[in-house]
């Protein structure tokens, strides 16, 4: 049987001014060459699958100079209607948080908005499951900024440090699939956190070292449809046996900057 999907709301931003043009992670190389027409298009299919699904997308107007800005997951944290704006870590992003403040602002019926006050990038190193946040460092979120999202959110965080730095943002390296329900690529976990998820999620997926190259662990869930990278197989066979229905996206030029499904799409949790 087949499980059941929750309506989502996402936020999402077209890659009107995507390029490589500088590097702040391994998959990045400017020399390589980049079409942002190809971008466009691959984005605009998982834009239109998302409003297939019946889910609703919003969207944030690019501005140039901000190649990175197609990756709204690391724009803002909202859950219970809150929305915490990130502070990015290197300052080729930071302006790009002035947008979401912007966006958040005029868009209105938050309780409150605010840009945090230490290094973290949005759902990039945080992701909800259930009541908890696991939350990511080692990279990008310094890990002050735990306290500062548990103290503003008023939920339980738990965090997870990353050791290897192909897989710099949690989300590169897990993924949520359901309130209790994880996979995940263990070797880019540091030793003690790989304890605290596989106390937390026993049965939890685990992926292999091709499907973590692949991006897989980068996947958006719906509770029942799983749209991640259509090259990570082991994966998709792996969430078919437990009966969800995975989508494979063809999303290589967004790959060639480090990001892929997740890193495009900001939920957005109302209270
Ligand atoms: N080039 C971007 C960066 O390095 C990619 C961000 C990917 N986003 C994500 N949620 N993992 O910042």
């Amino acid at each position: 049987m087949l499980r059941t999907a929750t309506p989502r709301h996402y936020l999402m931003v077209r890659p009107t001014y995507f390029d490589v043009e500088y590097s702040i992670n391994p998959w990045m190389d400017p020399g390589k060459p980049t079409s942002t027409e190809l971008a466009i298009a691959q984005w605009g299919w998982l834009h239109d699958l998302y409003a297939d699904l019946g889910h609703r997308v919003e969207l944030l107007d690019p501005r140039p100079g901000l190649p990175d800005m197609v990756f709204a997951a690391n724009g803002a944290t909202v859950l219970d209607g809150r929305v915490l704006v990130a502070r990015f870590r290197y300052t080729q992003r930071t302006a790009e948080a002035a947008a979401y403040l912007d966006w958040f602002a005029a868009r209105g019926g938050y309780a409150e908005v605010r840009q945090a006050q230490w290094v973290n990038e949005g759902e990039g190193d945080y992701l909800v499951a259930g009541g908890r946040l696991l939350a990511g460092t080692g990279f990008r979120t310094n890990p002050r900024a735990h306290d500062e999202s548990a103290a503003y959110f008023g939920v339980p965080v738990t965090g997870l440090t990353l050791v290897d730095p192909r897989y710099y943002h949690l989300d590169t390296a897990l993924a949520v699939l359901d309130a209790d329900e994880v996979m995940y690529y263990p070797p880019a976990f540091a030793p003690e956190s790989l304890e605290v998820l596989r106390s937390l999620y026993p049965d939890a997926i685990t992926a292999s070292d091709e499907d973590a190259a692949a991006f897989g662990l980068n996947a958006v869930s719906d509770g029942r449809h799983v749209v991640l990278p259509q090259a990570a197989t082991g994966l998709i066979a792996q969430l078919r046996e437990r009966d969800f229905e995975p989508i494979g996206a063809d999303v290589s030029e967004l790959l060639k900057a480090g990001g892929s499904v997740k890193c495009c799409t900001l939920e957005l949790r109302h209270a």
